[in-house]
Parts: C-alpha cells; sequence; structure tokens
C-alpha cells in the first residue's frame, strides 16, 4: 500500500524503460514492476489477463501519442497495451497524455481522443506549459495532485 492507500503495480513499455528503471518503480511501491509479455510462460496465471482482472482502476500516465494510438486502434504488442484491452469494461481507464504540442495537436491524436473518450476512457488534460523540447504549450503531463483527484473520482 501507498500513502493513498493504494497497492499500485506499474507495467512499463520498452522506451519508459529508457527513462527510468523499473527498480526505482519496484523500490517506491514494494511491487514487481512488469515489463514483458513472455517472461513467465510457464507460470499457471496468464499474467496480462490476471493483473487486467485484479485492477480497481488503470492509469497509463504519461500516455504518449503511441499508446493512445494503440488503445483507440486495438493494437496488443506489449505488456502495457495487452493488459489494457484486457481490462474488464467496468474497470475505470484513466490517460493523462503527455507530448509536444504539435503531437498533441496533430489530427491523429485528437480523433483518438475522441474515440477513446466515447468509449468511456477519462482524458486527463495535458497543461500549457514549457515543455521537455523547449517549446511552450498544451501537452505538459496534467499535474499529480488532479491526476489522483480523478483517479479517486472515477473509482468512487
Ligand atoms: C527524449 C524523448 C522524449 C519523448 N517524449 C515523448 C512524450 O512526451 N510524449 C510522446 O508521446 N512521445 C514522446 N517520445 C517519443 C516516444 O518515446 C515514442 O513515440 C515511443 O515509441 C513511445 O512508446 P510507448 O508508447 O510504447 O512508451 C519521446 C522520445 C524521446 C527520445
Amino acid at each position: 500500500m501507498n500513502k493513498t492507500g493504494c497497492s499500485v503495480h506499474v507495467i512499463m513499455t520498452k522506451s519508459a524503460q529508457m527513462f527510468i528503471t523499473p527498480l526505482t518503480f519496484q523500490t517506491l511501491t514494494q511491487n514487481k514492476v512488469h515489463t514483458e509479455m513472455f517472461e513467465r510462460l510457464s507460470a499457471v496465471t496468464v499474467e496480462h489477463i490476471s493483473l487486467a482482472k485484479a485492477a480497481d482502476a488503470a492509469l497509463v500516465a504519461p500516455a504518449t501519442a503511441n499508446i493512445l494510438g494503440k488503445l483507440a486502434h486495438g493494437i496488443a504488442d506489449d505488456m502495457l497495451s495487452t493488459v489494457l484491452m484486457a481490462l474488464p469494461s467496468q474497470t475505470p481507464l484513466l490517460v493523462a497524455p503527455a507530448m509536444n504540442t504539435a503531437m498533441y495537436e496533430h489530427p491523429a491524436t485528437q480523433e483518438n481522443l475522441a474515440v477513446l473518450k466515447r468509449r468511456g476512457v477519462h482524458v486527463i488534460a495535458p497543461r500549457e506549459s514549457r515543455l521537455a523540447c523547449g517549446d511552450v504549450g498544451r501537452g505538459a503531463m496534467a499535474e499529480i495532485e488532479t491526476i489522483l483527484d480523478e483517479m479517486e473520482r472515477a473509482v468512487r
């Protein structure tokens, strides 16, 4: 349990692991960090299904343009996208997009977000700020407090 009383299970994409090590989240959450689809083929449970079933809510933060595209189009080619596809329909799914302004404003991203919203996905809008690339504009991930508030509202 963390200080909000939640047990957090982190899934990291290959790209996410270029920025932060799984060990960091493993230490913070005291839970195994999931990165690979095929590492436990010998286990009795199919991990992506059991993870999806066990969740009270799922949050993708930061949500890249890539994962939004995959989610909107039903692509399940890694651990994260597969767990999200296996999420029971009643389990709240939240996404907190974060990307360069041009990527955020790209029609593909906007259409993907519209599709996800129509399906009941909670989209936590990005902020306007100076971005990692140096540009100033919309695309910075929402504040953590905002994300936690939305999460709490979604599971209520
Ligand atoms: C330094 C750096 C920063 C990046 N930041 C973002 C970002 O904020 N948002 C985004 O959508 N993509 C960003 N990208 C591109 C993604 O890493 C790339 O689209 C990747 O395929 C995403 O994979 P994933 O969705 O599986 O994590 C960044 C790439 C680099 C090298």
